[in-house]
């Protein structure tokens, strides 16, 4: 894709296709400056009638001991950038709960959601530029669940432009585990930019590997990655990626 508003555009029609086909989807929503362009596109389609009103999500991941209505706390993020521009009812969204007494229990507690729900039909991820999807850090393990985990000092110092100061940013978070991420139907990622384009290498061409976290989604059945020009500039085989869409559609059944 030639640039952010591309890759949104693309990813909120494979959103799009998802709810039309089951209006009751359940959604993985992703936070951070990555699926913003996402939401944009999605929040267009509703103005141009797309229901997302039976539709319920859960969120990624969320820190620890921030409070909720902390502008920075993903339960404030979620409401402001995804619940309220789509639509979306939010008695059916969650998000970890980061304040519970007992951490272990609301993790254990979220994958019960989640499985409740019957499961999640589309992830949306973004990346981090140390491979991380959810807050799963290198060497996280492959088939983790929803846990307690350290932030990496390189994502702490990323998220610092969302804080007043980068000692603010929490130290720990929930998230969603890599085996978790797995279980969902679908998975789409989304990247954009240059300080995407080594992540985005390691997890598509290089070795199924704990130290890139996003290369467990080559597991998976059905992972989509949409990134733009600059994210994709580290690829080796960009011009193969290219040449498979360009010929995508032209296979000629008994041929
Ligand atoms: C956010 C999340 C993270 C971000 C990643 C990229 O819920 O799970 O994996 O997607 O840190 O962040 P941005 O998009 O801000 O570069």
């Amino acid at each position: 894709m030639a640039g952010p508003v591309e890759v949104g555009a693309f990813a909120a029609g494979r959103i799009a296709e998802v709810v039309s086909a089951k209006p009751e989807a359940v959604l993985g929503v992703a936070t951070g400056s990555s699926p913003l362009e996402t939401y944009r596109a999605l929040a267009a389609r509703r103005d141009a009638g797309l229901d997302l009103t039976r539709v319920s999500a859960f969120a990624l991941d969320e820190y620890v001991g921030i409070a909720h209505d902390h502008p920075e706390s993903y339960h404030a993020v979620v409401h402001r950038e995804v619940v309220e521009p789509l639509g979306l009812d939010a008695s059916r969204v969650r998000v970890p709960d980061g304040l519970a007494d007992d951490l272990d229990a609301a993790c254990e507690d979220y994958e019960a959601q989640i499985a409740a729900a019957g499961g999640v039909d589309l992830q949306l991820l973004g990346i981090g530029a140390n491979g991380h999807i959810g807050f799963n850090e290198p060497t996280s393990s492959l088939s983790s669940r929803t846990r307690v985990k350290t932030l990496a000092p390189r994502t702490r110092e990323d998220n610092a432009r969302f804080f007043d100061s980068p000692d603010d940013v929490p130290m720990h978070c929930l998230t969603q585990g890599l085996g978790t991420i797995l279980d969902a139907r679908r998975a789409l990622l989304v990247a954009q930019g240059a300080s995407k384009a080594a992540a985005v290498a390691a997890i598509v061409e290089g070795p199924v590997s704990s130290m890139w976290p996003g290369s467990v989604l080559q597991l998976h059945r059905h992972a989509t990655l949409v990134i733009d020009e600059a994210a994709a500039s580290e690829l080796r085989l960009a011009e193969y990626y290219r040449y498979t869409v360009e010929h995508r559609g032209t296979v000629q059944p008994g041929a």
